[in-house]
């Protein structure tokens, strides 16, 4: 596991620096969910794949900018889900965005996860890895990254970060969301999954919503490759990651692109969520 944390911080500093000196603009391709890649996507994967590719222990690598799954080693046992730069959008007005990776044993499957991680690109760039004990942060300092603390979530937060067009949410959705507002909770949306999610990570709680819509009847953001990362890594932390019914963790993808509705925070937040999604 060393391994594939060294190869995910030595990637990070190479998608960092890339971040910060190049304005590379968009390509002519589209991804598998159909969106423009930019130039800086398709070289945050290059950086990726040249990294992975080194490790014998790897099986098989999914990225969220390719359409299926490559083989790397026969022998190996690790497979390895990533999104090279989530948000990457968001780079061209100056907000954080990140690097998000699912770690697994003999296949994709998230009964099958070993490990979760991701990358933050902000004003520092940080690194939050976990594995089926602990959560723990990183700070990158002169090129290593440093271990700051574990990380935990409370029973309860205060921050809401509802995500989709609201003009679309369901009823009960929207009046949920009124209440936790009315609650005093107090909105924190960048469009960002990487910072919306480290935001209450790090402050210790509230909710995080992607629901399904009329536009998005499956939501938007993608299981493999943004929900199963999250879900583990809110999970070990102390919280929940649903899709409304059941744990985000035992839905099953038929195709590596699948998208699902998806909550995560904090235990008061999604049990809240289970309850009006299952009244
Ligand atoms: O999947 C890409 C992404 O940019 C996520 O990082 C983010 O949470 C989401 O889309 C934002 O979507 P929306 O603008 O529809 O709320």
């Amino acid at each position: 596991m060393f391994t594939i944390l060294d190869a995910i911080q030595k990637s990070a500093i190479r998608i960092k620096d890339a971040i910060d000196k190049k304005d590379l603009g968009y390509s002519q391709e589209q991804n598998s969910s159909g969106e423009t890649q930019l130039q800086l996507d398709i070289q945050s994967d290059l950086i990726l794949e040249e990294e992975f590719s080194q490790i014998p222990m790897i099986h098989s690598i999914a990225s969220e900018e390719k359409n299926e799954s490559a083989l790397l080693n026969k022998d190996g046992n690790i497979y390895i889900a990533y999104d090279p730069l989530d948000g990457s959008s968001l780079v061209d007005v100056n907000l954080s965005v990140g690097s998000i990776f699912g770690i697994y044993q003999d296949s994709f499957s998230p009964r099958n996860m070993i490990g979760a991680c991701y990358v933050i690109y902000g004003p520092r760039v940080e690194l939050v890895y976990a594995n089926q004990y602990r959560v723990e942060l990183y700070l990158l300092q002169d090129g290593t990254f440093e271990f700051m603390r574990e990380i935990k979530l409370k029973e309860k937060g205060n921050i809401m970060a509802p995500g989709a067009t609201q003009q679309f949410w369901p009823a009960h959705h929207k009046s949920m969301i009124d209440r936790f507002f009315s609650e005093g909770y107090r909105l924190r949306y960048s469009g960002g999954m990487v910072p919306d999610l480290h935001q209450i990570l790090l402050k210790g709680g509230g909710l995080f919503s992607y629901p399904g819509a009329d536009d998005k009847p499956d939501g938007k953001l993608r299981l493999l490759f943004e929900v199963y990362p999250f879900a583990f890594i809110f999970e070990v932390a102390g919280g929940r990651a649903i899709n409304g019914h059941i744990r985000a963790l035992e839905i099953e993808p038929r195709h590596i692109h699948d998208t699902s509705p998806c909550f995560f925070g904090s235990k008061y937040e999604v049990d809240e969520v289970y309850r009006v999604y299952n009244s």
